[in-house]
């Protein structure tokens, strides 16, 4: 789950979901705002959602906590060699939040990813995206 900003409400219905269902795959999700101290949304629902072992990872980016802005992608970059085997574990992507920018520099990133790990070309990267959307595995929310 990629869910900077206000894409993020969603995931926690969904993994409040999966609490109550007692779903058991991995899940994994990466959160983005501007700062911790003020947009930290969800912050004690989240940790409540780690503690009992529904939400498995959670990679923070505050764009404005330091000097260098730090997107989710940057985090998705950081943990690309994990990312990648979860994706070969049959991980599902689904992306929330803001279309303008956010949603294409994810899209580009996670087929940078795959190109690296894959050790695909820009085009085999791209028709494994593809194939990841046909398969439905590939989803977005994006406005
Ligand atoms: N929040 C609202 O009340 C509201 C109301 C109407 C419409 N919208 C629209 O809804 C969409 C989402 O807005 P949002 O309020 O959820 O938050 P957002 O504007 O998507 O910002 C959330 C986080 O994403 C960062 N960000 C900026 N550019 C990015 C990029 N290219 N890749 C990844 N992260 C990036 C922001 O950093 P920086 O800001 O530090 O660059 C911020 O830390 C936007 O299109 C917005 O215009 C929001």
């Amino acid at each position: 789950m990629i869910g900077p900003g206000t894409g993020v409400a969603p995931f926690l219905s969904f993994l409040q979901d999966r609490r109550v269902r007692g779903a058991r795959g991995r899940t994994w999700l990466f959160f983005g705002e501007q700062r911790r101290a003020t947009d930290f949304y969800y912050a004690d629902e989240l940790a409540a959602l780690q503690a009992d072992g529904t939400l498995h990872r959670l990679d923070l980016a505050f764009s404005r906590d330091q000097r260098t802005k730090v997107y989710v992608q940057d985090r998705m970059r950081e943990h690309s060699a994990r990312l990648w085997s979860w994706l070969q574990d049959g991980a599902h992507v689904y992306v929330c939040g803001d279309a303008s920018r956010m949603a294409a520099d994810v899209d580009r990133t996670l087929r940078e990813i795959v190109a690296l790990h894959g050790g695909l070309d820009a085009d085999g990267a791209a028709a494994y995206v593809r194939q990841l959307t046909t398969d439905r595995r590939y989803l977005r929310d994006i406005y």
